[in-house]
């Protein structure tokens, strides 16, 4: 704790170069983005597993405070992406160091450049939805759903750091293993690298359908086709106006043979939440110093990992509820 702390007044007091700041906006920019990801993947399977209850969290989503942290998220993911890209390219040339201070200020430069026209076209999604359905901030409903979110991170932690209290009851396992540790540090720091540069056509094309081609608005918006769905079950794909119908939409469009939307969030899947979580682990590991709380958080971190993989995964695959296949097919018969 007290090494976060001096981190954090230390950041803020050194007057040091664009690197500095690059690193701790890296850092905040890739969390950020992890904590959407998160609450992003739960609500997702709800699609398939609680339909209502999918509905409840898209409204939340349509919701002020949700939009202003949207802003937010495109932005981390944005610079997350560049300054990523770079730091691949100074790590594969290092002989190139000398143009460091420049690249990172060339990051910048280009965050601004891509999302001053990202945000005016998000801003005129979020003016068409207000001026049509009000400003409501559904504050009570958030904050009573964001708080059993929190309360799950908690319950993970204290279970973490409880089994290895346990763990650290046996003969000898509180010695550091150098050799063991740095053959898996070493895999960690290539995937981050791999995975990084995978993920950014990803994310980017993701947030792209989801943000600028259509927005979140779109998602319960009747009559409109769900970006890239053309095709469900032989009819037309035109929504009569409910989230988890949009998933179904998109989950279900076949294209050349197979299902590309779920090929394609399977991929986003397990790169982002690897990658994301591995993360979390460096960050972990140069905060959380005393050896059972940093083995704790490792085993929580690695469960929501696993957990969040699996509980996306399954939804993936399912098939998505006949009943809301059914509602779509009856409303596009209305339509007719
Ligand atoms: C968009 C493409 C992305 C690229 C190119 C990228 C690249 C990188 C790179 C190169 C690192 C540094 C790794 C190291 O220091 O060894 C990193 C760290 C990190 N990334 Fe990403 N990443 C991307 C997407 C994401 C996403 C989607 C998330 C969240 C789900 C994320 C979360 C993180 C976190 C938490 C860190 C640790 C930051 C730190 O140690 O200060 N990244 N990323
Ligand atoms: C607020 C911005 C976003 C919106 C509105 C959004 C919307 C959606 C929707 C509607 C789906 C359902 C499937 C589909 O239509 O493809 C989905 C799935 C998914 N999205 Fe996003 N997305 C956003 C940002 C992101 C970001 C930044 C990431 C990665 C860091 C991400 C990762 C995923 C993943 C992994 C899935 C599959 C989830 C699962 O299997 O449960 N999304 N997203």
């Amino acid at each position: 704790m007290a090494t976060l702390v001096l981190t954090i007044t230390e950041t803020l007091r050194y007057r040091g170069k664009i690197g500095q700041w690059s690193w701790a906006l890296h850092r905040i920019a890739g969390l950020g983005t992890l904590l959407f990801l998160f609450l992003h993947v739960i609500d997702t399977s709800w699609a398939v597993f609680y339909p209502e209850l999918y509905k409840e969290a898209i409204r939340q989503y349509q919701s002020p405070l949700f939009t202003v942290g949207e802003f937010a998220l495109v932005a981390c993911v944005v610079y997350h992406a560049l300054n990523g890209f770079r730091i691949v390219i100074f790590d594969w040339r290092p002989k190139w160091w000398s143009k460091q201070a420049d690249a990172a200020r060339l990051v910048m430069l280009g965050t601004i450049i891509i999302l001053v026209p990202t945000f005016v076209l998000m801003f005129t999604h979020v003016l068409d939805h207000y001026r049509i359905s009000g400003f409501n901030l559904y504050l009570q409903e958030i904050i009573s759903t964001q708080s059993k979110f929190a309360a799950g991170v908690v319950a993970v932690l204290v279970i973490g750091i409880a089994v290895s209290a346990v763990y650290s009851l046996l003969p000898g396992v509180n010695q550091p293993k150098h050799g063991h540790t740095s053959q898996i540090d070493k895999f960690i720091w290539t995937f981050m690298r791999v995975s990084g540069i995978l993920i950014i056509p990803l994310v980017l094309g993701h947030l792209a359908m989801m943000h600028v081609i259509q927005g979140v608005f779109d998602i319960t918006t009747a009559g409109v086709t769900p970006v890239g769905a053309t095709a469900v079950a032989g009819s037309a794909a035109n929504m009569s106006g409910t989230a988890p119908e949009f998933v179904a939409l998109r989950w279900n469009t076949m294209f050349a043979g197979v299902f590309i939307w779920r090929i394609y969030d399977v991929g986003l899947l397990i790169l982002a939440v690897i990658h994301g979580f591995s993360g979390l682990r460096y960050v972990v590991n140069d905060y959380a110093h005393n050896i059972v709380i940093n083995r704790g958080m490792n085993i929580a971190i690695l469960a929501t990992a696993i957990g969040l993989i699996v509980i996306g995964g399954l939804a993936i695959l399912n098939t998505i509820p006949t009943d809301t296949v059914r509602m779509l097919e009856q409303t596009t018969q209305a339509i007719r």
